[in-house]
């Protein structure tokens, strides 16, 4: 079988920050003629930065100190914190985030093992992957990038990592935890914990207040919908299916997006003195960029900025977040190890 598996080198190569979903790497043909005929679209307000969440500042934040810890903890236990990351296939944007995930671990003085696999890897071939690496001890915390190739069971793969070890908190028993009152999943998703994040550390209330989040996805939406309600506010989730998103949104304290559909959610969604999360990474068509596109969220930025108190920017809002939780998650892990605790009981 053809697969390698290595240590990685303390030095990551360059690549992106960002770390969010759907990044369509290959921008679509653009149609100058069209774009030159449209009469110029009025410049929009520029967005006072006192209303922007800066998630590149405070992911930095975060790293630094993570970093911090990792160099106390190589001194106190020397022990050094262990990510290994599976990679199936040649998807480009799952290539840039596992790069990405490698580089921020060097960064911040974690090992990090790499395991890339060919897109026909058999199921059996990617669970004894996963199996050597939970009984491997120099590794606290194991991420197989998704999506995975269509014969390969997502279920089955995310069942074998060790709940100890499941730093993606996408095992059915740390998500299942994350759903019970009075229970404490291990880990929590790391992109929905970064929405979090985000609110606490800008002092934004959630308790008591209206939360409506835009998607219902494993890996963001309904996760981000529990920890909302875990922390007392009341929550809506809407999706394909609702009808009258608009109205519900329009009630919302704060707004999570998490649909994957490029600036779906509209100005007129938003409560004036809302916070809006946009967790959405999409390529949209800019003959006027260098690349012929450019980023855009699940929301409309200029729209909806100018009615919310705070609001993410894409890129630099969501995005950097979700690689500092996963350094969280994984320093966690580490210290539950150095400090030889057991699991917590569920
Ligand atoms: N693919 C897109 N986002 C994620 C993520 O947060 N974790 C994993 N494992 N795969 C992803």
């Amino acid at each position: 079988m053809a697969f390698s598996c290595q240590r990685q080198a303390a030095a990551g190569r360059a690549a992106p920050r960002t770390s969010s979903r759907r990044v369509a790497a290959v921008p679509r043909p653009v149609v100058l003629a069209a774009a030159a005929a449209a009469p110029a679209a009025p410049a929009p307000t520029p967005v006072p930065p006192s209303k922007l969440i800066d998630g590149k500042a405070i992911a930095e934040t975060i790293r630094s100190e993570i970093a911090t810890e990792v160099a106390a903890m190589k001194q106190q236990y020397g022990l050094t914190p262990g990510l290994a990351v599976v990679l199936v296939g040649s998807r480009k944007d799952s290539e840039t985030y596992v790069r990405s995930k490698k580089k921020a671990c060097a960064e911040v003085g974690f090992d990090s093992y790499g395991t890339d696999l060919p897109a026909d890897v058999s199921e059996e071939e990617l669970l004894k992957v996963v199996e050597a690496y939970n009984a491997d001890p120099r590794v606290h915390g194991i991420l197989v990038q998704l999506p995975l190739p269509k014969h390969i069971s997502e279920k089955r793969i995310l069942d074998a990592i060790s709940i100890e070890k499941d730093v993606d908190g996408f095992h059915p028993l740390n998500m299942g935890c994350l759903a019970m009152r009075g229970r404490e999943p291990l880990f929590v998703p790391c992109t929905p914990k970064g929405c979090i994040e985000l609110l606490e550390r800008m002092n934004v209330p959630i308790a008591g207040r209206k939360a409506c989040v835009i998607g219902r996805s494993n890996i963001v939406g309904m996760p981000a919908a529990l920890l909302l309600q875990r922390r007392d506010a009341t929550v809506t989730m809407v999706h394909s299916k609702t009808p009258d998103a608009a109205r519900i949104c329009s009630e919302a304290d704060i707004v999570i997006a998490a649909c994957g559909v490029a600036e779906m959610v509209k100005g007129d969604w938003i409560k004036p003195g809302a916070v809006v999360i946009d967790v959405g990474i999409n390529a949209k068509d800019d003959p006027t960029a260098k690349k012929g596109y450019r980023l855009v969220g699940d929301v409309e930025f200029d729209g909806a900025a100018a009615r919310a108190s705070l609001i993410t920017p894409v890129p630099g809002g969501v995005g950097p977040m979700t690689i500092a939780m996963l350094l969280q998650n994984t320093l966690e892990s580490a210290r539950r190890a150095a400090k030889g605790e057991a699991a917590p009981a569920h």
